[in-house]
């Protein structure tokens, strides 16, 4: 198994994919993965035989995703734009998507609910999105165990509309704000995870020396996934929506708003 990290964040797309599979029994998704970088997932993605198109803005990122696919022979399954959130219909054609990635990208963009109406009208009708962020309680957790008490109370008082993030960093979430956006936007939950609820925390030194230590710490994880206690306490949030079939239009005036 490779990093615990790297394995957790892949079985989040796992996760995902078997969802939206059951939407799309019997063939292999059309799954983008905006911001998916250097292409990790996606080739993983189209060797389980999806059909992927990440849009990054980053050439370097992209340069790796290309030569990973060419690497692989997948280069015709995987492909990549140069692009973002906020341009993404110049790039993917409306209602074409079974399933939209969007790992660790909302903490990013300028306007998260701009990003979620863009990846609404993409995602054909009854399609699936997995939308993982970094949460904020984490953030505040790690301020503390690493003595910085001030930045933690700072942390504490912001949410992911007042964050700044010209002076912040990236935005941080709670799960109650990704879940009201992606109502916003015509969403409907159907599962929630923790990731990484001790991963982060644990010192590397203990999970890459003591024998058994990686895999005991993944089966951790993936025990409290699933459980609301944790996954407040989590470093990055999942959650895997369904686009409503009678959901309301999007402010992108895109062709969802015909349902
Ligand atoms: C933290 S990395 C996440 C990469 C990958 N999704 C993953 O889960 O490992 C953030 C990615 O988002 C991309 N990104 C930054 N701003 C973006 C935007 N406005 N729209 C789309 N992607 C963006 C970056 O280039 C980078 O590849």
């Amino acid at each position: 198994m490779g990093p615990v990290r790297t394995e957790l964040m892949w079985q989040a797309v796992v996760d995902a994919v078997e969802v939206a599979s059951d939407a799309v029994p019997g063939e292999g998704l059309n799954v983008l993965d905006l911001g998916g970088g250097t292409g990790s997932d996606a080739v993983r993605l189209a060797h389980l035989g999806h059909r992927v198109t990440v849009v990054d803005p980053s050439p370097d990122a992209l340069a790796s995703l290309h030569r990973r696919g060419v690497e692989a022979g997948l280069e015709h399954t995987v492909r990549g734009i140069q692009g973002d959130a906020a341009d993404l219909l110049d790039h993917v054609e409306q209602s074409s998507i079974d399933l939209v990635i969007c790992h660790g990208v909302l903490e990013h963009v300028d306007d998260p609910g701009q990003a979620l109406a863009t990846v609404a009208t993409v995602l054909r009708p009854g399609g699936h999105a997995s939308v993982v962020v970094s949460g904020r309680n984490a953030a505040v957790t790690a301020r503390a165990l690493a003595g910085d008490f001030i930045a933690a109370q700072t942390l504490l008082g912001t949410t992911s509309t007042t964050w700044d993030t010209q002076t912040m960093g990236p935005r941080r979430f709670v799960l109650e704000e990704v879940q009201e956006l992606l109502g916003a936007h015509g969403f409907v939950t159907v599962a929630t995870n923790g990731l990484r609820v001790f991963a982060d925390l644990v010192p590397s030194a203990i999970v890459d020396t003591e024998p058994g230590a990686r895999d005991a710490l993944y089966a951790l994880e993936r025990l409290v996934r699933t459980s609301s206690d944790f996954t407040s306490l989590s470093a990055g949030l999942q959650s895997i929506a369904r686009l409503d079939l009678n959901s309301a239009p999007s402010d992108t005036g895109g062709k969802h708003a015909a349902l």
